[in-house]
């Protein structure tokens, strides 16, 4: 594993802990690599009106995007879970806007890892067409 991927995991672990995640207990940590080589993390960040919890993949990505980020290569997803999850539909969507290329690593307790990628979570993803490209509005 190199020097760069070590960073891109251990940054997934560490904002696993500023997880906010008091009704489910399910602390989740992100870090999203952009192609010019820069890390943004993401924590779940719950609600007490649960639909409003972001994942934290998506927290990843809009702290990318903010900083004006747009092509990445790889996201780290940590958790205390026995086998390693998979982003959400929700996530796996989001992501999907910038590239099905990207390779999803995810660890779980123990450091037991699985590797994805989006394309291959993501087959069908969803785009907007656009007038005249076979959408709705035809
Ligand atoms: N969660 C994530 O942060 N990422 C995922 O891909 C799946 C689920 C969070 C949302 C919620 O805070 C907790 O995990 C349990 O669903």
């Amino acid at each position: 594993m190199s020097e760069d991927s070590e960073r891109l995991i251990e940054a997934a672990r560490a904002v696993k802990e500023r997880a906010h995640a008091p009704y489910s207990g399910f602390h989740v940590g992100a870090a999203l690599r952009s192609t010019d080589g820069r890390i943004f993390a993401g924590c779940n960040v719950e609600n007490s009106s649960y639909p409003v919890t972001i994942c934290a993949e998506r927290v990843a990505l809009g702290s990318a995007v903010a900083a004006g980020a747009l092509a990445f290569d790889r996201i780290v997803i940590s958790t205390d879970a026995g086998s390693p999850t998979p982003p959400c539909g929700m996530c796996r969507q989001a992501l999907s806007e910038f590239g099905l290329d990207l390779e999803v690593l995810s660890i779980g307790s123990g450091g037991v890892r699985s590797r994805w990628i989006l394309q291959d979570l993501l087959p069908e993803h969803f785009e907007l067409t656009k007038r005249g490209e076979g959408g709705a509005d035809d």
